[in-house]
């Protein structure tokens, strides 16, 4: 979020934006702004704003000036809906007037220029949309079935091991399964590099292409032209960027090629899509979406994963309950898989559940800050504010408390599919990837409560280890 980092910039930065703002004109609305925060001259709200959790303001001041609220920084306006039902009716049902981003000018210049998540409604956006649903939706994603539960089971034994470190075992986990489905590729133990390498573009991107960077060079795009000394660092990283961008664009999807080539490529979406294909097939787009699975899938769904595991030392009793669901549909000598799904009601609103009590992309976190940018018409920036919905009691009585069976009917069965919870965003922008996402999360959830009992560590005295949850921006794409 634009923030007090604003201020590190440099002194001469400030200048220049000073002098830019003389430049911009004031916007006219056609429609009274929402109440909100008086804004300060020039910067505007920017001081008011937590700028590690951002969401935590926005919902505070919900409280104060109600379910939208108008907040100004540095020259730009954002309108924040903390409401689901405001976000599903506006977002879509008016999709088509809300699905647009800003041409945001650090994407290209990092290389990232096919960034799903920033693309504005075009169409680049509407390839890659296309394609995104041909190979993750629900009926192709449950096709890699056996690979999740191949890959569930070893982090089960990786977390049996008491060496393990659980933040590393949940991020190996997802990152190798992606890899795995993605290009039939095996990255686990270190020999592969291709994964440091895609995580040292995710850092940079969390980094240089952070979005009040990416706010300034939007608003005052002549900045560009300005000394290199005023984002020198930044430059540089962004050079770095480009390179790394195209060899994870390319290596592993022509690897893929060449395995085809010698019939010795495994089960993939690469290799499927390139398969199916006749002579005039879109690679380009498929790479890209290749790469975006990784890049979009990532931080999300292991921020998902070790919530599930949070939630389920801190409420045994729900962790007891599924557990004895699994052990009553499955038995005990018996992985479960996701053919066992449907029969396992509590399991899913478990998952549900764990989504909801903390969205894994709160406003969501530093990128989808800006995925969720939405340019009105007029120039408003649009951010819908997960956190707040979360904690929205008319909808979420308690809302704090983990509790799934909010999620279940008096007979047990769930609510509403899990592919439509509100932190998959809404209308046409919605998360193509929630499927795999839901798969991913099911098969580790299942395979952990099947084997295993989520505990507190203990101490040399044997006395437990109080966990505290603590959640940041920048873990997400
Ligand atoms: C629990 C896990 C996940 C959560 C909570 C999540 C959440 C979201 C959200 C909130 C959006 C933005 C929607 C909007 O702007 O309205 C989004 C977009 C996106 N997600 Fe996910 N996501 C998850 C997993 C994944 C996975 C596994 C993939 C890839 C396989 C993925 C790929 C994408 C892409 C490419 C977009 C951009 C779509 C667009 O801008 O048109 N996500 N996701
Ligand atoms: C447990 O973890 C350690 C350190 O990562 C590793 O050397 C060892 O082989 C692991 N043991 C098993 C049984 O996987
Ligand atoms: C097939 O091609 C891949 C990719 O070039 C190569 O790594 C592999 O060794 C080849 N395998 C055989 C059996 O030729």
């Amino acid at each position: 979020m634009l923030s007090t980092h604003i201020l590190a910039v440099g002194i001469p930065c400030i200048i220049a934006l000073v002098a830019a703002l003389r430049l911009t004109r004031r916007r006219v609305y056609p429609l009274p702004l929402p109440p909100g925060p008086r804004p300060l001259p020039f910067l505007g709200n920017a001081l008011q704003l937590d700028s590690e959790r951002p969401w935590l303001t926005y919902t505070a001041w919900g409280k104060t000036y109600g379910k939208i609220i108008h907040s100004r920084v540095l020259g730009i306006d954002f309108i924040t809906i903390n409401s689901e039902t405001i976000a599903r009716e506006l977002l879509d049902k008016r999709s088509a007037i809300y699905s647009d981003r800003p041409v945001i000018r650090t994407n290209e210049l990092s290389g990232l220029y096919f960034n799903t998540l920033l693309l504005p409604y075009g169409e680049a956006l509407r390839r890659q949309r296309k394609i995104f649903h041909q190979v993750f939706r629900a009926e192709v994603s449950i096709l890699y079935h056996d690979i999740c539960s191949r890959y569930a089971n070893e982090l089960v034994i990786n977390l049996l091991n008491a060496t393990s470190d659980l933040q590393e075992e949940t991020q190996a986990y997802t990152a190798s399964l992606i890899m795995a489905v993605t290009y039939g590729r095996d990255t686990r133990g270190n020999g592969d590099s291709l994964l440091a390498r895609a995580n040292e573009l995710l850092d940079i991107g969390r980094h240089v292409i952070s979005p009040e960077k990416a706010a300034i060079f939007t608003a005052f795009p002549f900045l560009e032209k300005l000394p290199v000394w005023c984002f020198s660092g930044a430059f540089a990283l962004m050079e770095r960027s480009r390179e790394l961008a195209q060899q994870l664009l390319n290596e592993p999807f022509n690897e893929v090629k060449a395995q085809m080539a010698n019939g010795t490529a495994s089960h993939s979406v690469v290799a499927d899509f390139l398969s199916q294909a006749d002579g005039n097939a879109d690679e380009e787009t498929m790479k890209e979406i290749a790469l975006m699975a990784y890049m979009g899938g990532i931080d999300t769904t292991t921020s998902a994963l070790r919530t599930f595991l949070l939630a389920m030392l801190l409420y045994p009793d729900v962790q007891a309950r599924a557990r004895a669901e699994i052990n009553q549909v499955v038995g005990h000598d018996k992985m479960p898989c996701l053919d066992d799904r449907p029969s396992l009601p509590y399991l899913s609103a478990i998952l549900r559940e764990v989504l909801r009590w903390y969205p894994p992309a709160p406003l969501g976190s530093e990128w989808y800050m800006r995925h969720q940018m939405m340019i009105f018409t007029t120039g408003a920036v649009i951010v819908g504010n997960q956190w707040a919905m979360s904690r929205d009691e008319d909808t979420y009585p308690d809302a704090s408390r983990f509790d799934p069976s909010r999620h279940l009917t008096v007979d047990g069965q769930l609510t509403d599919p899990f592919a439509n919870l509100f932190v998959f965003g809404h209308g046409r922008r919605v998360c193509p990837g929630r499927w795999f996402a839901e798969n991913t999360l099911w098969t580790a959830a299942a395979a952990v409560l099947a084997v295993l009992h989520v505990d507190h560590a203990k101490d040399s005295n044997g006395d437990r280890i109080e966990v505290k949850p603590e959640y940041t921006t920048g873990r997400a794409m």
